[in-house]
């Protein structure tokens, strides 16, 4: 998990300054461009009549349409860039794997990343439904914890949340709900963080539930399940952060799994 991680930073901070050039530039080719459509704008004006050479290259170019489609394409390639630099810090956020190091971070910057991470998994690409994400975060102080761990375990956690999501959505009797995710956070009094992340997909069986933390233990088809993630993220959170990793669920109705760890972490 640490060299995949390494792996991840690195290409991550290689795709950062060539994706820094693009963006960079772009701004400046979409200034160039809108003076020089204007400049061409202003020929035509005080020129209506060119000779027949300009006239033809002017039909052969389909000036027209190439004037109103060359900025809507920087446009988008803009987009595209502001997309990638996006996935990219959050690449490089979620990848802060450096096991040996804790660190001072904002939790919630660490779930959000993971989000983007995972936001094309989302939407389910069968039936186009979407899953919303509800977020009530709270008040909460810079952590001390080992960053690039407990943004694996929110990994873990929702993409569970989202494969229990449309497994249960499959069925007959989630047709008069939404799909959401909520996830809450909160500091208490004896300085803990409370990170909930609550589904409202299949819910898991009474006799699972024990099961859940076991390594290994998946109800997943071979190839999608690994069972390692529950007991990996329980490692996590219990050995790793003196933390608590619970989960609450009712049968088709849906789970929540809640994970506390010290705001401070005692060495
Ligand atoms: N949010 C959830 N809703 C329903 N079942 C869940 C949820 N999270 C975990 N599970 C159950 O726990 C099992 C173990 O999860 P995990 O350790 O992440 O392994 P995997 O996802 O590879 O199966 C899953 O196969 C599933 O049966
Ligand atoms: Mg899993």
């Amino acid at each position: 998990m640490a060299a995949l991680g390494q792996l991840v930073a690195g290409i991550a901070h290689e795709i950062n300054n060539p994706v820094n050039f693009i963006a960079g530039n772009l701004v400046y080719a979409i200034n160039y461009t809108q003076d020089l459509l204007q400049l061409i704008s202003l020929y035509q004006h005080h020129y209506p009549a060119p000779v027949a050479e300009i006239k033809a290259a002017i039909a052969e170019m389909e000036l027209e349409f190439l004037t109103t489609d060359y900025l809507k394409l920087l446009d988008s390639m803009k987009f595209g860039t502001e997309r990638i630099q996006e996935i990219v810090l959050s690449l490089r956020n979620f990848s802060r794997l450096d096991e040996s190091d804790k660190k001072i971070v904002d939790i919630h910057e660490g779930i959000d990343s993971t989000l983007i991470i995972l936001q094309s998994r989302l939407i389910n690409q069968q039936t186009g439904q979407l899953i919303t994400i509800d977020k009530e975060y709270g008040n909460l102080p810079l952590v001390e914890c080992y960053a690039g761990l407990i943004n694996q375990v929110f990994m873990n956690i929702l993409s569970n949340a989202i494969d229990a999501i449309f497994e249960g959505f499959e069925s007959a009797y989630s047709n008069l709900k939404s799909p959401v995710i909520r996830i809450r956070t909160e500091v208490t009094d004896n300085r803990q963080v409370v990170i909930r992340i609550a589904d409202n997909g299949t819910g898991i069986p009474k006799d699972i539930q024990k099961r859940l933390f076991d390594p290994f233990f998946t109800t997943k088809p071979v190839g999608k399940g690994t069972g390692l993630g529950l007991s990996i993220s329980y490692q996590m959170v219990v050995e790793k952060h003196c933390g608590q990793l619970q989960c609450i669920s009712t049968i088709k109705e849906g789970t929540e799994f809640i994970i506390t760890i010290p705001v401070e972490l005692n060495s």
